[in-house]
């Protein structure tokens, strides 16, 4: 017992010391939210509520719990109605719902990669990919971020089926994927390639149907996976492919079979976020505060990734600098977040700036003001 403890307060003690020591943050909700992932506002839209209350009064049925896994007593009609209507609105075959895109990345990499395979993975793909990659049998080689040369080298070296990872959207670099060029690369090698939307979906596409459909490849690729915790403001997640991928993943995926299902009001909740995505054009907004911020960000001297998506970032190069910059950008009224090793690269610690469709030109204005004050 006493060495497991010391050996909890060596760790957090290193932590300390390098500055990246995490802890739970209260969202203050008097901040302008310039760091959320709820890039359409839907977390807080009344329209969602009331679509959602909507649902749940046709449906009628009492359920606080789903009761059990969806092999178990948590399957519902209404679970599969909703997955139906995601693959029809993404143009797929078939969907299968997650508790989250946590656990959708880990089950479907988990599952797939055999011995003697080989999974392909971009550098900087979420936790979550590498997480799953992980617990499969499978070797795993990392190709350097978004380079199809690099891709190439190492789809060469690969024995076995082959699966290759990405992100059409990087979570911390708001960056886009060259998606028709890795697509047809391999295609090349005969590669199953796996496209994480994640921050995508809702914001790129017609209606925000995600960058693999804006670039024509839905129902070309293996397998997508798409989130509802983001600019859906829900919960939960899809793994988007064949019939029979869906039910491999319902057959073989860990984190599929061995957890409760998600309740039939996050699905409801799920089925409504959709409904007022395919009924509105909410894209607009969010571009046009992308612009402008691109427009305004471009006079300040820090380096930064070349984001086109709702995803921004201000590279300071050390903790404690991204640290006090956030805190007093906080203490401002600007809600920004600083991004710590090991989240990202030593060196590379950051401030990721999301923008929303409900961001306000003067908002977007006052926070680029504040941090040419930071600049100097
Ligand atoms: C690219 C990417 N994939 C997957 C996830 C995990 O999704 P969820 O928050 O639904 O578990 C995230 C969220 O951080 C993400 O950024």
């Amino acid at each position: 017992m006493k060495e497991a403890e010391d050996f909890l307060v060596k760790k957090l003690t290193e932590r300390k010391l390098a500055h990246n020591l995490r802890s739970l943050p209260t969202v203050n909700p008097n901040l302008i939210d310039f760091c959320s992932n709820d890039y359409l506002g839907f977390a807080k839209s009344s329209l969602l509520k009331h679509k959602i209350e909507a649902f749940q009064q046709q449906i009628g049925t009492i359920e606080n719990g789903s009761g059990g896994s969806r092999l178990l007593s948590g399957n519902r009609a209404f679970t599969e109605e909703t997955e139906s209507f995601i693959a029809h609105f993404h143009e797929t075959e078939s969907a299968l719902i997650f508790n989250s895109g946590y656990d959708a990345n880990l089950g479907l990499l988990s599952s797939l990669g055999q011995r003697g395979d080989t999974i392909i993975y971009d550098e900087l793909i979420h936790a979550s990919l590498i997480d799953g990659a992980r617990l499969s049998f499978a070797d795993r080689l990392k190709f350097k971020h978004n380079d199809i040369s690099d891709l190439e080298l190492k789809l060469q070296k690969a024995k076995g089926t082959i699966y290759v990872a990405i992100e059409s959207v990087y979570s911390m670099d708001g960056d886009i994927a060259p998606l028709k060029e890795i697509h047809r690369i391999c295609e090349k090698y005969g590669a199953n390639l796996i496209v994480d939307e994640a921050h995508a979906v809702g914001v790129f596409g017609d209606h925000g149907k995600g960058l693999v459909y804006q670039n024509g490849l839905n129902g070309k690729i293996f397998a997508c996976i798409v989130t509802f915790g983001k600019a859906l403001g829900c919960h939960g997640a899809a793994v988007l492919g064949s019939h029979n991928l869906r039910n491999y993943l319902i057959n073989f995926a860990r984190s599929f079979i061995y957890t409760t299902a998600i309740p039939l009001h996050g699905i409801i909740s799920i089925k409504a976020a959709y409904t007022l995505l395919a009924e509105q054009d909410q894209q607009q907004a969010l571009y046009q505060r992308i612009v402008l911020y691109r427009k305004l960000i471009s006079t300040l001297k820090w380096p930064r990734t070349d984001s086109l998506s709702a995803i921004q970032t201000l590279i300071l190069g050390n903790a404690e600098k991204a640290k006090n910059t956030a805190v007093n950008l906080q203490q401002l009224g600007y809600d920004v977040r600083a991004i710590l090793s090991p989240t990202v690269a030593i060196g590379t610690e950051r401030l990721r700036i999301c923008l929303h469709s409900f961001n306000t030109p003067e908002e977007i204005e006052g926070l680029i003001l504040k941090l040419k004050t930071h600049e100097r």
